[in-house]
């Protein structure tokens, strides 16, 4: 039969059209393997190259900030207009339905409490339990200048070797101790040292003159979105990171602690996907926050 096939020509291998080598999509990416892609693909939207990350892993050393005491009330009712979730694998295990669509960042480093000295943290999470829970990426915080930064360093070291044998990104989360200045130097350095030692992404803080920031770190960096701001503030500075160069945010509290968090979300989604400006967008909020108020 295979034969009979062979002689009749009928099959078409298209002999004039060269096959494609697809580039990958996100900055300083392309050479992961494909699982490591696949996975930093379900992150970050191909279409745009940027992704609406919602974090709600403050618990691992905060307890239950405001806005996170019931995530089973508050958050997961807000998942399903979040690109990616961002928490602590306790929370997923208990609060998240499995059968969520969202790809998951769970954060594998933790011990100490705000109590305690905030740099002191372990890996906290082995990566067998994160591709147990089909996790697209680990996030694990680097303190650099801070008491504990070479411990820090060595987290994130050792969850990109790990993270490296089974193809899962490792997030670098740059945390800013209180007496650091949020500046461009210090974000500067913090970013390029997470890049340099392995992280696929890095999570920062928006700063002025942060587009040297962005040019400067070779992976695709994310923002936090810090402190509660109003709504307008928030989106102005998302709008001002993608413009200078961020591939999005991740952002928790001025998402869950704003008044109304899904409209704020699709408002957020606007700036990031669709590059909307920030008072478009906040109109576009009020909008949407009416709408549900109607
Ligand atoms: C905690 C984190 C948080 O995920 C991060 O701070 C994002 O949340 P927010 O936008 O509320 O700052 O990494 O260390």
């Amino acid at each position: 039969m295979a034969e009979a096939e062979i002689q009749s020509g009928e099959k078409e291998y298209f002999l004039n059209i060269p096959q494609q080598n697809e580039t990958f999509f996100l900055k300083g990416c392309a050479n992961y393997d494909w699982g490591f892609k696949n996975r930093l693909a379900r992150i970050f939207n191909p279409r745009s190259g940027k992704t609406v990350m919602l974090a709600f892993d403050h618990g691992y050393f905060q307890g239950p900030t405001t806005g996170l005491e019931r995530i089973d009330v508050t958050i997961v009712p807000l998942t399903p207009f979040a690109d990616a979730l961002m928490l602590t694998r306790g929370i997923l295990r208990s609060v998240i339905p499995a059968a969520t669509g969202k790809p998951i960042v769970m954060r594998a480093s933790g011990g100490p409490s705000i109590l305690k000295e905030l740099s002191n943290e372990h890996i906290a999470c082995d990566i067998d339990d994160a591709v147990r829970m089909n996790c697209s990426a680990v996030a694990v915080q680097v303190f650099i200048g801070g008491e504990y930064e070479t411990q820090s360093v060595n987290n994130m070291t050792q969850l990109v070797d790990s993270g490296m044998k089974v193809g899962m990104p490792v997030l670098g989360v740059t945390a800013v101790g209180k007496e650091l200045v949020r500046d461009a130097k210090y974000m500067g350095l913090a970013t390029r040292m997470c890049a340099e030692l392995g992280a696929a992404i890095v999570k920062t803080y928006f700063c002025p003159d942060f587009e040297r920031v962005a040019a400067g770190c070779p992976v695709p960096l994310v923002i936090a979105g810090g402190k509660k701001l109003p709504e307008l503030d928030a989106l102005k500075m998302a709008y001002d990171a993608i413009q200078q160069g961020a591939s999005g945010v991740d952002m928790g509290r001025n998402i869950f602690q704003s008044e109304a968090p899904i409209a704020m979300l699709h408002a957020v989604q606007k700036v990031v996907h669709e590059g909307m400006n920030y008072k478009q967008a906040h109109e576009y909020y009020l909008d949407q926050k009416n709408k549900k108020n109607a």
